[in-house]
């Protein structure tokens, strides 16, 4: 069944950063491309809507980069090429192309008649077939623009017409019929599979060979499932296999359903023609067993064809599609929906140009300069001229890589040039060609710009990055996961990532790397001992962080232990802006005792006080007075506070703190595990930053400590890896010899050259303000909509993770019936959402008393991995929260069944209550 669905059924796995550009760069590419958007160099389009070799891969399809048998013959990769087309499509042989025109040349040297037709519902002539002597028909039902809708199958053979071009075929010269899923030459209309079943039953009374260009398989298949009554129940995999089975001959362009970036085939169920086609392989493409593609590609390709079937994928696709076709009709837009985007009717968008004065051009060209977007031209022009397609012009969606914020952003743009279309400038032909990619032309009026500007768009309001490998998430039954939670002991660390949708455990090594962090891992120099990527891993650090010694850790809590090692003695006390679990427990470890000196603000879940990661100077002083500044080696003052909810502090808060420290000779180390974040808030809140950098604010904060330690697996955007920096050569010679006995060498501790190779580029990319207004403002929205739903959360919302205030959730609990444990895992029956505890269960019991701590903070943490999930995303999670609050009295607390010694929310194991809150 399609559906349209809530949010991406994916992940993110890798992002690469979008160029963004202003206005009057734009203004100036322009002019020096003469209006021509083909010739636009990639690095200047923000968002590129075409569909051809865009897409993003699954990561078992990226994978397969590195699984390419490059042998000339015989590859396994074609073996599994070969295999996956006999699953998926059901065609017996095959035969690999480098692409779609690969694939039509075969098909013209083998099929192609001289002064032969094929007859097609392509409304545009094949140039490849013209130019092997044959004449394209169209036989395609004719369809006013007004009426073309999915629903009317306008991509559908005209059955009268054919017929005719049969009877009337005396000489023989029909040398198939060639019919294409969701035309491209008519704005990605679907045919109906009672029209392909019929146009198929003709042909083979006439013994007319037919071709399916499958390139469009699976939207015509969706189309086909929404709107032809007799097939609603069916899969895609099904419907894919019954379409291919009516034909002889498939052709694809890999690049679009199969999400490849290159590579094409035939597929064949005559071994007659097929062992032709072969023959002609090895002339114009390659082997018979490569055809043109390398044997990752086609490794990609195969992987590719059986994804490319799943409902839930096609079903993001559609929803893509509705979801900006929607927000243009509310807006009146002139458009049509198609299998692969949104075409606008272009004699109702610029009426003022006749169809000869190049309002394609001129709409293509004004929707780069409003949107930085780039919209299909291209094509033989004379060619183009005559086809449907010149009626509209095409903005293509490639799978997966935009999100809903970017079609946002995409769907704006096109408002706005709408709504201001009697500005749209003209443009006067500079120079002709035959192509469309050599047409060039220059402004009417060289003194009025195409387009008058349109200043919040160029507002960048979206993720600054697009996805270009996903990673499927799980969906499950509640029967499944009621059974799955039970098994993990009501405790979501103990599930496994399989059952779980959205894992909003932890931002903890989470987080999609870029493209550029990949490529830098694939450079690295592996040793334990010294090399060029530790040399920039320590550079990078003292240059952002800008302290002088840098030592390399596995990750956060191994930088702990050798900070807290090299620093506390017995019966030290240190002051911290509240506990982190691992921070408090390597103090104690070492033989100290954390005192919280947090402003009591941040105890205060309904306080809405801007800095409440600040440190409250008079606890200091009172600290200071009760046990003396030797007793005290340093602060531990962490940025964005985890556990008062992503709280930040204040610039003015760390120069107060330095000055205190200073005066007792007490040093400040910062846990700048979440320093952008804070920094970002700074920048925000504070309007004496607002016109610095994310880095400049950064190295002030830093300047007000003497060192720090890091869990990059947070800000710093890596999957593992830490740090300890510092000011004073004897701790670090000190740390050093710990790093060496307990972590690894001195230029690794423990890590690969790869991660901190990754870590160099990482901590480059969190000082980006795009990035991190885009990921510390993505959780405000969640926030801000659970606010609006009425839900009880920690405020204001913080920078990495939103508090649910389980004490007020579940208040008929007592807080020993741990109600942030069961909220947790009630989400997670609720909806596969996976969230983390941070109360009682977290904080421990008394050793002495042996009785819970119960701390005033009793909280379930969303904690939003970076660049990972979607606002799409964000508003499922607001559902589900929801739905578990209105059933909330019916939940029962629960008790420990095993409880570890220490940091007992890991592995502890719990199980239901049998009566109602002790309350
Ligand atoms: C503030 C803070 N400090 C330290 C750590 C420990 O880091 P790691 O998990 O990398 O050992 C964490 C982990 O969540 C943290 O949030």
């Amino acid at each position: 069944m399609i559906q349209i669905l809530p949010a991406e059924p994916h992940k993110t796995k890798i992002v690469q950063k979008l160029p963004l550009t202003t206005y009057h760069q734009r203004l100036k590419y322009l002019d020096s491309i003469q209006f021509n958007t083909f010739n636009l160099n990639s690095d200047r389009v923000t968002f590129d809507l075409t569909s051809n070799c865009t897409s993003a891969m699954s990561q078992e399809q990226l994978s397969s980069i590195f699984l390419g048998d490059e042998a000339y013959a015989g590859s396994r990769n074609f073996i599994h090429l070969e295999s996956a087309m006999r699953r998926v499509l059901g065609h017996t042989q095959i035969i690999p192309t480098h692409n779609l025109l690969g694939a039509k040349k075969l098909i013209a040297k083998v099929l192609g008649k001289k002064n032969g037709t094929v007859l097609t519902n392509s409304t545009l002539i094949d140039t490849i077939f013209q130019d092997n002597g044959m004449d394209c028909v169209n036989i395609k039902i004719p369809t006013p623009l007004s009426e073309v809708t999915p629903s009317n199958f306008s991509g559908s053979i005209d059955i009268k017409k054919l017929k005719k071009e049969i009877i009337n075929d005396m000489t023989k010269s029909i040398a198939f019929i060639l019919i294409e899923t969701c035309p491209a030459s008519s704005h990605s209309q679907p045919f109906s599979l009672k029209n392909l079943k019929e146009t198929c039953s003709i042909a083979r009374k006439h013994k007319i060979i037919t071709i399916l260009d499958i390139s469009f398989i699976v939207e015509n298949a969706a189309f086909i499932i929404q709107f032809e009554p007799s097939h609603r129940k069916k899969s895609i995999a099904e419907l894919v296999r019954e379409m291919v089975n009516e034909v002889d001959i498939t052709v694809m362009n890999a690049g679009e359903d199969c999400r490849s970036n290159a590579g094409g085939f035939i597929t064949s169920r005559l071994e007659d023609i097929a062992d032709e086609l072969k023959n002609q392989v090895v002339v114009y493409e390659g082997l018979h067993t490569y055809g043109g593609m390398t044997g990752r590609t086609m490794e990609i390709v195969a992987k590719g064809l059986e994804d490319m079937v799943s409902d839930r994928s096609i079903c993001w696709r559609i929803t893509q599609i509705e979801y900006l076709f929607g927000k243009l009709r509310e807006n009146r837009v002139p458009c049509i929906k198609g299998g692969n985007g949104i075409f606008l009717i272009l004699s109702d968008f610029l009426p003022q140009l006749g169809h000869t004065e190049f309002p394609l051009f001129v709409l293509s060209s004004a929707l780069y300069l409003t949107g930085a977007v780039r919209t299909v031209v291209d094509d033989m022009y004379e060619y183009l001229l005559n086809s449907e397609k010149s009626k509209t012009l095409g903005c293509e969606i490639p799978r997966d890589s935009f999100t809903n914020q970017h079609l946002d952003h995409i769907a704006n743009a096109i408002i706005k040039l709408y709504e201001n279309r009697r500005s749209i400038q003209t443009l006067q032909l500079h120079a002709k060609g035959k192509w469309t990619d050599e047409f060039t032309f220059e402004l009417k009026d060289k003194n009025m710009p195409l387009f008058p500007i349109i200043n919040e768009l160029d507002e960048h309001n979206y993720e600054p990055w697009k996805i270009t490998t996903i990673e499927h998430i799980g969906f499950t039954e509640r029967e499944y996961r009621q059974k799955a939670a039970e098994e993990a002991g009501y405790n979501t660390f103990l599930l496994k990532s399989e059952v779980i949708g959205i894992d909003a455990l932890t931002d903890s090594g989470t987080s999609a790397m870029s493209f550029e962090q990949w490529s830098l891992m694939l450079k690295a120099h592996e040793t334990t001992y010294s090399s060029k990527d530790y040399e920039e891993f320590v550079e990078t650090v003292k240059e952002i962080f800008g302290y002088k010694f840098v030592i390399p850790t596995h990750q956060g809590r191994a930088a702990e232990y050798i900070c807290s090692q090299s620093l506390i003695k017995d019966a030290d006390r240190i002051p911290g802006n509240m506990y982190f679990t691992t921070t408090k427990l390597h103090q104690e470890l070492a033989g100290g005792q954390f005192i919280d000196v947090i402003v009591d603000e941040a105890h205060d879940p309904e306080s809405s006080f801007e800095w409440k990661g600040n440190v409250d100077l008079n606890k200091m002083e009172d600290l200071v007075k009760k046990v003396g500044a030797h007793h005290v080696p340093y602060i531990s003052f962490e940025t964005c506070v985890n556990m008062a909810g992503g709280q930040p502090a204040s610039m003015d808060n760390m120069r107060q703190v330095h000055d205190f420290c200073k005066r007792h000779t007490i040093l400040v180390l910062f846990d700048a595990t979440r320093c952008a974040e804070n920094a970002y808030f700074i920048k925000k809140k504070d309007p004496r930053y607002k016109n610095k950098t994310i880095k400049e604010i950064l190295k002030q904060m830093m300047s007000y400590g003497d060192g720090c330690t890091v869990s990059s697996k947070k800000d710093c955007l890596v999957n593992m890896c830490g740090f300890f920096a510092i000011n004073d050569l004897r701790i670090f010679n000190k740390a050093q010899d710990l790093l060496r006995i307990y972590e690894g060498s001195r230029t690794t501790g423990g890590l690969s050259c790869q991660d901190l190779s990754a870590h160099t580029q990482g901590a480059k990319e969190m000082l980006d303000y795009h990035y991190i207004r885009s990921r510390v403002e993505q959780t405000q929205y969640l926030g801000n909509r659970l606010i609006e739903e009425g839900i009880p959360i920690v405020r204001p919302p913080g920078g990495h993770a939103v508090f649910l205030n389980a004490r007020m959730f579940l208040d008929h609990l007592d807080q020993d019936e741990y109600p942030a444990q069961v909220l947790a895992i009630e989400t997670f029956i609720e909806a596969g959402i996976r969230t983390m505890e941070r109360g009682n269960v977290s904080k421990g019991r008394n050793p002495i008393t042996g009785k819970n701590y119960r701390p005033a903070l009793e909280l379930v943490r969303i904690t939003l991995p970076r660049r990972v999930y979607t606002n799409s995303h964000m508003e499922v999670i607001v559902q589900a929260v929801k739905k578990v609050y209105q059933r909330r009295q019916s939940i029962k607390g629960l008790k420990f069944v095993y409880e570890p010694e220490e940091l007992r929310f890991f592995q502890g194991r719990f199980e239901y209550l049998k009566r109602g809150g002790a309350k």
